[in-house]
């Protein structure tokens, strides 16, 4: 009843972008009127002691920008550029007009936008700022199953546009582009997506381009130790993080990989296979252990021949935290389809971003392990990598990376 109204999309914008819930979706999907203009007025505000764009819940549209300081372009650059960028962002975010704007998002809100800035272990040798530079941006290891295009790959600088409207994420992309000036140059750009607000009667966790539920486990900001896994911590908080520069407080650690998905050998597997690869049921990703989406999974269940109901190279066994010392990361990517590939398959797949406070105790543990071979390794293959350090947000009239560029 509610999925081919327009309103319903606004609803659901509202459930997830704010504190709405389940209720708030029901009553603004009553009033079409009210929801047809939630999706676009919902705004993430830009300032606040962590960058916007990562505890934002996932948004339907994306970009995954990297550049690459001009030549003969250093930290005094860098750090009117990131001014630039800032108050860009800041205006985008609250729905205002950037200089010397385009009008592509005239009509639209906010719609959720978020621009997130990050850098590269290369930004530092670029600004004559390697002393500084966070250990955490050492190079992720080599992994057996990369296959990774280097100019796709890392870059000074990294910007991740997400909004709930094509229209609002490519005006934030090009005001970004047109703002680097003579400064930065694009390095390389991927284009992503997710579910739209309100197509689905309820608020779901999304699915990816392979059908299963993805997202489900995890880590949620309620949870007790969430900020300890996402952020680093600020010093003299009884928490501060002796390996970890003081301008990096507030920030996170951003591992950016472009995952093919070799959709033709996944879709030949029968749907029960497909289950067996990720150990969850692929209707509403319950694990195959029973229950819903949110039941434990129970790892030690055996069937009747003896062996694991989850198997034993399922990746979410593999994944789990309980298997890898605790690590754990924020995962939020963005599904991306470039059309068909010169060997004429699909080339699509998950922008894979996942958070933490250390990739060494988030994704290169998880990864070095799924490496070894899971059972989705042969449907998979890492075609870009990135790793970028994300400082902490912005106050009003300051700028993203003022403590590191001052
Ligand atoms: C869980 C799919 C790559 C880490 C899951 C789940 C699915 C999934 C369906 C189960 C639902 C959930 O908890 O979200 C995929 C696909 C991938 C991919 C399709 C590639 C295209 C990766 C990579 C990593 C990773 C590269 C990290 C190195 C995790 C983690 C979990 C998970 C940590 C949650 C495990 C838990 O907390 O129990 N993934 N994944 N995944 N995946 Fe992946």
């Amino acid at each position: 009843r509610l999925l081919g109204t327009v309103g319903a999309a606004g609803a659901t914008g509202l459930a997830l972008g704010a504190a709405g819930g389940a209720a708030g979706y029901a009553a603004a999907a009553a009033d079409p009127a009210t929801a047809l203009a939630t999706v676009g007025s919902t705004g993430e505000p830009f300032h606040g002691e962590h960058q916007a764009g990562i505890t934002t819940p996932m948004q339907s549209h994306g970009h995954l920008v990297a550049f690459d300081l001009a030549p003969g372009a250093g930290r005094k650059e860098a750090a009117a550029l990131m001014r630039r960028w800032s108050a860009t962002a800041a205006r985008l975010a609250a729905g205002e007009p950037a200089d010397d704007d385009t009008g592509v998002a005239l009509d639209a809100g906010p719609s959720s936008l978020t621009v997130t800035f990050g850098f590269g272990r290369t930004f530092f040798d670029r600004t004559g700022l390697a002393a500084r530079r966070p250990v955490q941006l050492d190079p992720l290891p080599a992994f057996s199953g990369d296959r990774l295009d280097p100019r796709r790959s890392e870059g000074d600088l990294w910007v991740q546009i997400g909004a709930n409207d094509a229209l609002v994420a490519f005006h934030a992309l090009r005001a970004v582009q047109k703002s680097a000036g003579g400064a930065a140059r694009t390095r390389w750009q991927m284009n992503g997506f997710n579910r739209s607000p309100g197509i689905t009667s309820r608020p779901m966790t999304s699915r990816n381009l392979m059908g299963q539920i993805d997202g489900t486990r995890n880590p949620k900001p309620s949870d007790p130790d969430f900020d300890r896994r996402v952020f680093v911590p600020v010093p003299g908080s009884g928490s501060g993080s002796p390996d970890q520069p003081a301008w990096m407080a507030g920030g996170s650690y951003a591992v950016v990989r472009r995952i093919r998905m070799l959709l033709d050998d996944w879709e030949k597997l029968k749907p029960k296979d497909q289950e067996l690869v990720i150990g969850r049921r692929k209707s509403d990703g319950a694990p195959l252990t029973g229950g819903g989406e949110t039941t434990e999974l129970d790892l030690d269940r055996t069937g009747p021949d003896g062996s694991p109901v989850i198997p034993a190279d399922a990746h979410a066994r593999i994944s789990a935290p309980e298997q890898n010392a605790g690590a754990a990361m924020l995962r939020r990517p963005f599904s991306y389809h470039d059309g068909m590939a010169a060997d004429g398959t699909p080339d699509a797949g998950l922008l894979f971003v996942c958070w933490q406070a250390d990739p060494l105790r988030g994704f290169v543990p998880v990864q070095r392990k799924l490496d070894r071979g899971d059972a989705l390794s042969p449907f998979i293959r890492h075609e870009a990598s990135g790793l970028f350090a994300v400082p902490g947000g912005a106050d009003e009239g300051g700028y993203v990376g003022s403590r590191l560029l001052e």
